[in-house]
């Protein structure tokens, strides 16, 4: 075993077991050096892995295949194990703990052998915000190291934050593919077999162990599973949030900045908002965050959020210099993609990227594939890894480690019909009701789940560690701490409204600016509304839809209250909350009667 670069003794033990119960061939401290970058790098294109990509049209850019049976974060095979099943709650898979750990045990042993183990040390948070919590990753991936280093702060410097006896949060990974003597390996290594994938948290005592699948969420041990999964149980605790939000800055043309945080479910839009160039002329929209937003109430009584992450884990297919150039802009260079085609000239292509495909390319699965195929050449779930501060629009305070002061926090997801292009919330529990009934049609980011609309609480569903009746309750609860007039105001926005014949009804991405202006102007008290049964909608002429086209019918629809199809919605939320029994905070189920009886009154 190399030696060990810090005198933190409970980590160097951790890190023996593990050694013990891995048996890798090797093991290494990883330092976030550039070099230990390249070299991991150079490793895997000599491994497979990686594919070099054409220096002159993607500097520092690598592409990797992954195995058929990896492509998404695997929802039925993520666990809570707490000690009650009661407090994993409903919506969560329950495994008991001693149970579990006996399981991982099995699966853990030996699982290294062939391979080396790489210690990543990372920090979610800028390492002097009060809310940066230290993980230190396990894992026998390098493709994990490389990517956790885009993704999070990485490195020496988080062993030095974390001196002898700093808390850490221990991330066991392994893809679970050991290798025999003289056995050669395979560019994606990983356990094919499903239903040996195991991504498990412990919420009570803060540890992540994920076995059999090298991608993503599953792998990335910083991102769903600490940043949201544990996170959210620790800040249940320690009276903060830990939310699936992207966290932008809009500047009006009088110059004056907003700072917004919106939860929306996994490929629904987020980094596409985050970052988006606004169609109104004066607004400056910038990014600091385009998946998770921690959250704290400051001691001036208003919430504070700050990004966790340093990259962005952007899904490929549809992200365009028109849908997003500046994501565009952010992948260009020193990014990793993965599961996308490879040109013959080097470079990468995918569905909807608003260049002509190549004649022939390389597909996701690394077959030949020409646009005649009847395939997609990439993956839906296909993703680049990019550094954040490569976004051309990234905010200034972007890693300012007190976070920066919300005005707006959004609510959303990909209704086809019913839900308004936005509505604003009457107050901040009505805010909770809208977030706590959200749903969204499914999509590719996980595998295995059924198509229609699926209830997606505050987007929570997948990453929520608790109970999610208590994570309901938490945010409830958090008016009670704060001053009223301070909290951020809440909205429900909606992209995604298609027309009878099946047209999209709002053009969206740098269009919703419009939208955006109107919510800037609810918080300034200019901006003109209707009070309806659900909500505060634009009062008709108060969207600035100046140069827009939109039809007047289409315009009429997209802020109309359907009030049959808000009883149908109405009648699925009370549902979805019989699951969450005596846990449910009254607060909402008081909004839910009242919704019910404005509806009611509405006809
Ligand atoms: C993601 C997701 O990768 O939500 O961000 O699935
Ligand atoms: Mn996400």
């Amino acid at each position: 075993m190399s030696a060990a670069p810090t005198s933190h003794p409970e980590l160097i033990a951790w890190v023996e077991n593990a050694v013990q119960l891995c048996q890798p061939a090797a093991v290494h401290w990883c330092d976030g050096s550039q070099q230990e970058y390249d070299a991991l790098c150079d490793l895997m294109v000599q491994s497979g892995t990686f594919t070099k990509l054409d220096e002159k049209l993607r500097p520092g850019c690598f592409l990797a295949r992954s195995h058929p049976s990896d492509v998404a974060r695997v929802e039925d095979r993520t666990y809570i194990c707490s000690r009650n099943k009661d407090d994993a709650g409903p919506t969560n898979n329950w495994a008991d703990p001693v149970a579990m750990k006996q399981k991982l045990q099995g699966l853990f042993s030996g699982c290294m052998q062939g391979r080396t183990l790489y210690v990543i040390p990372f920090a979610m948070g800028p390492l002097n915000s009060p809310l940066c919590k230290i993980g230190i990753e396990i894992t026998d991936s390098p493709y994990v190291v490389v990517n956790m280093r885009i993704m999070t702060r990485m490195g020496r410097a988080v062993l030095d934050k974390l001196g002898a006896d700093g808390a850490f949060i221990p991330c066991m990974h392994s893809v679970g593919a050991p290798l025999a003597p003289g056995q050669a390996d395979v560019p994606w290594p990983c356990e094919p077999d499903v239903s040996r994938k195991h991504i498990v948290h412990f919420p009570e005592e803060f540890s992540i162990w994920s076995y059999g699948s090298g991608y993503g969420g599953n792998a990335l041990l910083g991102k769903k599973c600490l940043a949201l999964r544990i996170a959210s149980s620790v800040a249940r605790k320690e009276g903060w949030l830990a939310e699936h939000m992207l966290i932008l800055g809009l500047t009006s043309p009088q110059g004056k900045k907003y700072y917004i945080a919106a939860a929306f479910p996994s490929a629904c839009g987020k980094t596409n908002l985050a970052m988006m160039q606004p169609a109104l002329p004066g607004w400056k929209l910038t990014c600091l965050g385009d998946d998770i937003a921690w959250i704290r109430l400051a001691d001036d009584g208003r919430l504070y959020a700050m990004n966790p992450e340093t990259g962005f884990f952007g899904v490929a297919p549809g992200t365009s210099n028109k849908s997003n150039p500046n994501a565009m802009a952010s992948a260009a260079r020193n990014s990793i993609f993965t599961n996308v085609v490879l040109r013959p000239e080097g470079d990468v292509w995918w569905e909807d990227m608003g260049v002509s495909p190549p004649e022939h390319g390389i597909d996701w699965q690394g077959k030949e594939w020409t646009p005649a195929c009847d395939r997609v050449g990439a993956h839906p779930n296909s993703r680049f890894t990019a550094p954040a501060a490569q976004c051309p629009v990234i905010d200034p305070d972007w890693e300012n480690p007190a976070g920066v002061p919300l005005s707006a926090i959004l609510f959303g997801g990909r209704r086809a019909s019913t839900i308004p292009l936005v509505n604003e919330a009457f107050n901040w529990e009505h805010g909770v009701f809208m977030g706590s009934a959200a749903g969204s049609e499914t999509t590719a980011a996980a595998i295995g789940l059924a198509t229609g609309v699926r209830r997606d609480p505050f987007a929570m569903l997948p990453f929520c560690g608790y109970h999610m009746g208590d994570y309901l309750a938490h945010w409830v609860a958090l008016a009670q701490r704060a001053d009223r007039a301070k909290l951020p105001r809440m909205f429900f926005v909606n992209w995604f409204r298609k027309s009878a014949d099946n047209r999209w009804m709002w053009p969206g991405f740098g269009e919703n600016i419009r939208v955006l202006k109107w919510i800037c102007e609810r918080i300034e008290g200019t901006g003109q509304s209707v009070e309806t049964p659900i909500g505060h909608l634009p009062a008709p002429g108060a969207l600035d839809v100046a140069g827009l086209n939109v039809s007047s019918t289409d315009l009429a629809e997209l802020l109309a209250v359907d009030i049959d199809g808000w009883k149908k919605e109405a009648a699925d939320v009370a549902e979805n909350y019989q699951k969450f029994g005596n846990r449910l905070p009254a607060a909402l189920e008081q909004e839910l009667r009242e919704l019910g009886m404005r509806l009611s009154a509405a006809t």
